[in-house]
């Protein structure tokens, strides 16, 4: 990120309160069209608070004229607020459970597996699906849809590049997660880089897509939004699960954060619960 010179006064020592969020956000979506007024807001507000402390905001008010005098801002801002964190096989036994289970389930019923990684950040969990498919000899039987609303973090997906010292974790889940091979096959080391096997991607479209407000554009097998909903309130949370509902073909999987939680939701009722510590659920009614 290219931090600009600081003309803007120092002092981001200030609290941030209800209504310079609420101003923020009503901003953000009359000049933007993003809308982050039903972002949880105690990390809504962190992420903010960093924000200035970053670029040595002096308030809010800082940070709203900025955005309103400088378009070109605007994207950094969204790759500050969202939380970009990801690994290759998170939470490996998820992945184990995939391969054993899920996935071969949806092939009992389908010819072909289609599935959306909905938050997909940086691009580690798409990677992962790939060498799990590919493992299974299913890659191309496969076609995979990737988004997420950073635009910055999809290029950075599609570029497929990993620094070497975040492939030590990925190689250990990969491990753990019982792949046939090492992870080291799917990768050339160049300049301290990993540059990922572009045939991994074959099947791979990726997209700018937003679940707050994007409208419905497929039906699916399975669905990955895994820990992207955690940063929503409860409404939202709601009304996003409401679309991924309707983007699952019947008896489609959904996979959320193993941190995350169905069971409080106004569509519960529509799914059963897979695996209840990887948090895998089936949809069983329209
Ligand atoms: C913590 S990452 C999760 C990455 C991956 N799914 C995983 O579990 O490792 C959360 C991602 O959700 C994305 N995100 C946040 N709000 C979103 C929205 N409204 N629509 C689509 N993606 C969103 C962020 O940009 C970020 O890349």
């Amino acid at each position: 990120m290219n931090l600009p010179p600081n003309p803007f006064g120092n002092d981001s020592g200030n609290d941030i309160d209800i209504a310079d969020l609420r101003k923020l956000t009503d901003l953000i979506k009359s000049k933007y069209n993003y809308d982050f007024k039903d972002y949880a807001m105690s990390s809504f507000k962190r992420r903010i608070k960093r924000l200035l402390d970053i670029y040595k905001f002096k308030n809010v008010d800082k940070l709203i004229s900025v955005l309103e005098t400088n378009p070109d801002f605007f994207e950094e801002f969204i790759s500050e607020i969202t939380v970009n964190v990801t690994e290759m096989f998170r939470d490996p036994l998820f992945w184990k459970i995939l391969k054993e289970q899920i996935l071969p389930n949806i092939l009992l019923q389908h010819e072909t597996i289609n599935i959306w990684h909905a938050g997909c950040s940086s691009g580690e969990e798409v990677f992962s699906m790939a060498i799990v498919l590919q493992e299974m000899g299913i890659l191309g039987k496969a076609k995979l849809v990737a988004s997420d609303l950073d635009t910055a973090i999809i290029k950075k997906a599609q570029g497929g590049t990993y620094s070497m010292k975040s492939m030590d974790l990925n190689r250990k889940n990969y491990q753990r997660y019982g792949g046939v091979h090492s992870l080291d096959n799917y990768f050339k080391e160049m300049g301290g880089e990993a540059i990922m096997d572009k045939s991994l991607m074959q099947n791979v479209s990726f997209r700018r897509h937003d679940l707050v407000q994007g409208a419905v554009f497929s039906k699916f097998d399975l669905i990955l939004c895994r820990n992207v909903m955690i940063y929503f309130n409860q409404t939202l949370q709601n009304t996003v699960l409401g679309r991924l509902h309707e983007s699952l073909f019947k008896y489609g999987y959904l996979a959320i954060g193993s941190k995350e939680s169905l069971i409080w939701c106004e569509i519960a009722n529509k799914f059963i619960v897979v695996n209840n510590e990887e948090k895998i659920y089936k949809k069983v009614k329209e």
